[in-house]
């Protein structure tokens, strides 16, 4: 796996690599590396009207989110079977643990599956990437199937298949994703309310390419208890508030807000601003194949932008209290968490 360390000090690099990582925003489909997509299109015989494996990296560079979509969507064709998921499942499970990430939520992209598959075989294959996963590797994942914002009519048998998953123990939330242009939250209504009738936990992907309005929607009208991105929440003070006061998270995605141009290339990113401002904040990939990146990029990145490891490490610990995971789990990760910081001079000053 390729990692930044770009003019960043060895202790730093190796500090954000060692370091046990918490995420909480990072989907299946965009974890697949385009050499998996490719190979499965080949096997499934899925034309992706290239003619070779570079003509296929090179469509994955994109410059905005309308072309990130058509990226995703068309890599998604590929998975064809349910032993597809279990296969890109498992791999996920491989790539969460080089990275030393302990703990993870995951979307994945459900309006899709839902179109694809009858619901007790793709639970199936998901519980057995899950099973297969978790025994080979030392890293805890909970499932957040998303609702498609362009496939608004899926809504129901997207909530109907989160359901079910979640009471056979395989998925902890209900989401929603894609285009904010056009699709507003409010659209989706029934569909969080059914999923919060039944226990399930909300979350929403807002304020990324939409601004202040798309995120009060995704709390007032969905009961969003995160928000994914979130970052044009800082167009409205009195928002910035309510976050604060309500202690509602930003699942923040520094290269994805630069890869689809929701920040200039060249400014920092507004992640300080918003924790300064008292807002809680967490560290995510999104999309890593996709943004040609990994969670342990996102922290070279941030350490390349004034952060320390020890404002990282405990933004570790602040996202594992806002995690949808069971007491259980959590209390878990902070043995783990805590043998760490035992164990670990953590925290050399930065060198100059
Ligand atoms: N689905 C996958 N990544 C996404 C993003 N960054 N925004 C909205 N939907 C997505
Ligand atoms: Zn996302």
């Amino acid at each position: 796996m390729l990692f930044d360390r770009n003019n960043l000090p060895a202790n730093l690099i190796q500090q954000a690599i060692n370091m046990p990582k918490i995420e909480l925003h990072v989907h299946i489909e965009g974890a697949t590396q385009a050499e998996t997509f490719y190979e499965l299109a080949k096997k499934n015989k899925v034309d992706f009207g290239v003619e070779s494996l570079e003509e296929w990296k090179s469509f994955f560079e994109f410059k905005d989110f309308g072309h990130f979509l058509q990226v995703y969507t068309k890599s998604i064709t590929a998975l064809k079977t349910p032993e597809d998921y279990t296969h890109i499942i498992t791999e996920f499970y491989r790539q969460q643990a080089e990275q030393n990430i302990i703990y993870s939520e995951a979307y994945i992209s459900a309006s899709f599956i839902i179109q694809k598959f009858d619901t007790k075989e793709i639970l199936d294959a998901i519980e057995k990437g899950i099973q297969q996963g978790s025994e080979k590797y030392k890293v805890k994942i909970n499932f957040i199937p998303d609702i498609s914002r362009e496939l608004v009519d899926s809504q129901m048998a997207v909530a109907g298949f989160a359901i079910e998953g979640f009471n056979r123990g395989l998925f902890i939330g209900l989401g929603i994703g894609g285009p904010e242009q056009g699709f507003p939250p409010e659209l989706f209504t029934e569909a969080f309310k059914k999923a919060k009738s039944n226990g399930l936990r909300l979350v929403a992907h807002a304020g990324e390419t939409e601004g202040a309005k798309s995120i009060w929607g995704a709390i007032n009208t969905l009961g969003a208890e995160r928000i994914g991105h979130g970052v044009r929440s800082l167009e409205d003070p009195k928002l910035i508030q309510y976050l604060v006061d309500n202690k509602i998270t930003l699942e923040v995605s520094p290269t994805s807000n630069y890869a689809l141009g929701i920040i200039k290339n060249g400014d920092m990113h507004p992640i300080r601003q918003l924790l300064d401002a008292g807002v809680i904040c967490t560290i995510n990939s999104d999309d890593p194949a996709m943004f040609s990146t990994s969670l342990v990029q996102e922290y070279f990145l941030l350490l390349k932008q004034g952060f320390d490891c020890k404002e990282l490490y405990k933004m570790n610990l602040q996202a594992l209290k806002v995690s949808f995971a069971c007491n259980e789990t959590k209390a878990k990760i902070t043995d783990q968490l805590e043998n760490y910081e035992k164990n670990r001079i953590l925290f050399e000053p930065k060198d100059k």
